[in-house]
């Protein structure tokens, strides 16, 4: 990874953490994209401390907001020439339904929608320093999601809070948290689409069930429920090799629109693949971003 330059999120936590450690003892300079002053600095120290001959760099935007995402990107496009490994790794789960500032569900912002903004704002530039790999961490758990174009937001999912939706997915949070990791699968296929050819890849991945700080401060019952099942999970250093793998292995360096778990293809759900369900998102997001003062083209 000598000579390249990789933009993160969700680089201050879990698997996200330990696949920059990883990438930055490989050679790779880390760009990070991260929410907290404070844990930005104790990243960059571990960063330093594991690749200490190139100059990391960190930069803070909350992701949940999208005049947040615009702007960083920005940032980004203004100081970085080159990006070559593009890695939306951050995400949460949320235990109730929280309004962002813009109006958006949180959960669908930033676990979708920001990977759509930032991806499509730093396009130009991960085309022009290709050969180039987008990757997005996605979840099994989009198997039991599909979407609905009405509900986007899930104002209706939470408001309804049906029977058989509490025995299948154990209560509204994890529904909506399940669609927006099918939307990260979804949107990694129709980017892939747009960008066969121009030398840059787009994958996604299930890590596994890992134990990181994934949805500790989800609130309500979610919170103490998956820290019990996280006694369960593989530990963090294995739930980090599919990033790893993706970001720099040379065996997926022609493979695109591609579905892993961990290190290993595999077919995501019938939900998951259906083209016309990724254009419509697509459209819906870029809908959503131009309603919210984005350009017409969003990576000028
Ligand atoms: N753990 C699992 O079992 C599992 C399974 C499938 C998929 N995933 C996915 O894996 C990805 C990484 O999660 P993880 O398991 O490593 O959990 P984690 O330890 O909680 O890490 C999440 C990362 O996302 C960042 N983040 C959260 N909200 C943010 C915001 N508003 N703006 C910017 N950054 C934000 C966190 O920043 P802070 O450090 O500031 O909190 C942290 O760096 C997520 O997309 C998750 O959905 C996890």
């Amino acid at each position: 990874m000598h000579g390249k330059t990789v933009l993160i999120t969700g680089a201050t936590s879990g698997i996200g953490a330990v696949a920059a450690e990883s990438l930055a003892r490989d050679g790779a300079r880390i760009v990070l994209v991260a929410r907290d002053r404070e844990r930005c600095e104790r990243t960059l120290e571990r960063l330093r401390g594991a690749g200490p001959r190139v100059q990391h760099r960190a930069l803070v935007a909350d992701l949940s907001s999208m005049s947040e995402v615009r702007r960083v990107a920005d940032e980004v496009l203004a100081s970085e020439p080159k990006l070559d490994v593009l890695v939306n790794n951050a995400g949460a789960l949320f235990g109730r339904r929280i309004e962002t500032n813009e109006g958006l569900e949180k959960t669908f912002a930033l676990n979708h929608l920001a990977v759509f903004a930032l991806t499509l704002r730093l396009l130009d530039r991960v085309r022009a320093s290709g050969p180039a790999r987008i990757i997005v961490t996605a979840s099994a758990a989009h198997r039991v999601a599909s979407l609905d174009f009405d509900d986007l937001q899930s104002a209706r999912l939470y408001r309804e809070r049906k029977l058989g939706q509490l025995l299948r997915y154990g209560g509204p949070a994890f529904h909506v948290y399940a669609r927006s990791k099918l939307c990260n699968i979804l949107f990694t296929r129709a980017l892939a689409r747009r960008l066969a050819g121009a030398g840059v890849t787009a994958n996604c991945l299930h890590p596994g069930f890992v134990a990181t700080r994934f949805a500790d401060e989800a609130g309500g019952a979610i919170g103490p429920l998956t820290r019990i099942a996280k006694l369960f999970a593989i530990p963090v250093g294995e739930g980090a090799q599919g990033l790893e793998y993706l970001a720099a292995s040379p065996a997926v360096e022609n493979l695109t629109g591609r579905y892993f778990a961990g290190t290993v293809e595999r077919s995501p759900s019938a939900a998951a693949r259906d083209d016309a369900t990724a254009e419509r998102l697509w459209e819906a997001s870029e809908a959503l971003l131009r309603s919210l003062g984005w350009p017409e083209r969003f990576g000028s």
